[in-house]
C-alpha cells in the first residue's frame, strides 16, 4: 500500500508525482473563481433545522438552497456544541497517534473501509492529499469493529452517539426535502430503506508546502442521497462548483454542512442538484472534517419518484442500481457517474 499522506507531509522534501493535480479545466477556471469570490455576495444558505417542521418560509428556503446550490449550512440541528467538540477531538487524537498505532486500523488493499489513503484503481490516477478513516456505522450489525480505533479509548462510544444524533437530523431533512416538493414526507426515506447503510469518514488533510499543486479531494459529487459534513473549526477548504465557478464554503460555527448527492438528484428527477465539490489544502495548517454519507441500499434500484414525472417534466433518469463500485469506476477515470444515469 502507498505511504500515508501524513507520513509524506512530515518529511516533505519533494512532492511525489502522483499527487500533482491535473488542471480542473473540464470543470472551471480558477482564475475566474478568484474574482467571483471577491465580487459575489452569494453565500451558501443557512437553514434553521428546528424550523423545518413548522415554518413554510424555512421550507421554501431549503428548497431554494438545494435546487440552486445543492448544499446548505444546517444550524439548530439539535447536536450540542460541546458534543461536536468531542466528536472532533476523537478524530484529532486518532490522527495524532503514531503511524504504527494507526495502522492497526489499516484498510485492506481492495476495500475503502478502515484507515488509509486513496484506493488506487489505475496507474494514471491522481491521488488526493488526504488520509481517511472510513467506517460503516449503520446498520450496527454491519460495523467492522476491527477498524474502529481502540485509542482514544472513548472513540467508539462517542462516534456511536454521534451517529444516533445524526440519524435524527437526517430524518428531519429528508422529510422536509420531500415536503418542499409537495410530496408525501416519507417518499425519499422509503426509497432509501430503513436499514440503509451509513458510513462515517474522518478526512484528515495534512499541511502541504505546495498547496497549489495538489488537491485535498479532486472534484467530485457525492454518490449518497445526502451527506452531512462536520467541518474543521478553524480551517476552510471546501469549494462548490456553481455555474462554472468555484465558491468557497465558509465555516459557520457548529453548523453541519449538508449537501445532496447523486442519488437524490435521481430520485428528485433532477430538481435537487448534487453539487460538484473539491477540497483545497493549506500550506501551514492541518484540517480535519467528518462526513456521514447516507446512501440507498447498495443493491436497490432507484429512480425518479412518481409524483415528479409529468408531461411538462418528463423523466430525466433511468432506474439504476447506484452502487459504490459503479461510482468509483467512473469517478476515478474523471467522469461523473450521474451522467451515465441520464436518459
Ligand atoms: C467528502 C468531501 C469535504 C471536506 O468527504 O466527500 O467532499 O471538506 N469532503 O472534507
Ligand atoms: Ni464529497
Amino acid at each position: 500500500m502507498n505511504q500515508q499522506v501524513q507520513e509524506i507531509a512530515a518529511d516533505c522534501q519533494r512532492l511525489p508525482e502522483r499527487y500533482i493535480r491535473k488542471h480542473d479545466k473540464e470543470y472551471a477556471n480558477d482564475h475566474v473563481t478568484n474574482s467571483f469570490t471577491i465580487s459575489s455576495p452569494a453565500e451558501i444558505p443557512v437553514i434553521d433545522v428546528s424550523l423545518l417542521t413548522s415554518s413554510d418560509v424555512e421550507l421554501h428556503k431549503l428548497k431554494s438552497a438545494v435546487t440552486t446550490w445543492g448544499c446548505f449550512q444546517a444550524i439548530n440541528h439539535g447536536i450540542e456544541s460541546s458534543f461536536l467538540e468531542k466528536v472532533r477531538e476523537i478524530g484529532e487524537l486518532f490522527f495524532r497517534l503514531s503511524a504504527d498505532e494507526k495502522k492497526e486500523c489499516l484498510r485492506e488493499e481492495d476495500d475503502v473501509e478502515g484507515y488509509g489513503n486513496d484506493m488506487v484503481l489505475s496507474d494514471d490516477q491522481v491521488l488526493d492529499w488526504t488520509d481517511r478513516l472510513y467506517l460503516t456505522v449503520l446498520p450496527k450489525d454491519q460495523r467492522k469493529i476491527q477498524f474502529w480505533p481502540q485509542n482514544p479509548p472513548h472513540f467508539r462510544e462517542v462516534l456511536d452517539e454521534y451517529v444516533s444524533e445524526i440519524e435524527l437530523v437526517y430524518e428531519v431533512v429528508l422529510k422536509a426535502l420531500a415536503r418542499s416538493l409537495n410530496l408525501d414526507e416519507g417518499c425519499f426515506l422509503n426509497q432509501l430503506g430503513t436499514a440503509a447503510k451509513k458510513s462515517a469518514r474522518y478526512n484528515y488533510y495534512p499541511p502541504c508546502p505546495w498547496p497549489e499543486k495538489v488537491l485535498g479531494v479532486k472534484p467530485h459529487a457525492d454518490s449518497s442521497a445526502i451527506t452531512l459534513l462536520l467541518q474543521d473549526q478553524d480551517v476552510a477548504g471546501l469549494q462548490l462548483l456553481i455555474a462554472d465557478q468555484w465558491v468557497p464554503v465558509p465555516i459557520v460555527p457548529d453548523a453541519l454542512t449538508i449537501n445532496v448527492g447523486d442519488q437524490i438528484e435521481i430520485m428528485s428527477n433532477g430538481i435537487f442538484k448534487s453539487p460538484v465539490h473539491r477540497v483545497l489544502v493549506n500550506s501551514k495548517k492541518e484540517r480535519m472534517t467528518l462526513a456521514v454519507f447516507c446512501p440507498v441500499l447498495s443493491d436497490k434500484v432507484i429512480g425518479p419518484v412518481d409524483g415528479l414525472i409529468t408531461d411538462e417534466t418528463p423523466r430525466l433518469y433511468k432506474d439504476v442500481i447506484y452502487s459504490l463500485d459503479f461510482f468509483f469506476k467512473i469517478y476515478q477515470q474523471g467522469g461523473r457517474p450521474i451522467d451515465a444515469c441520464k436518459i
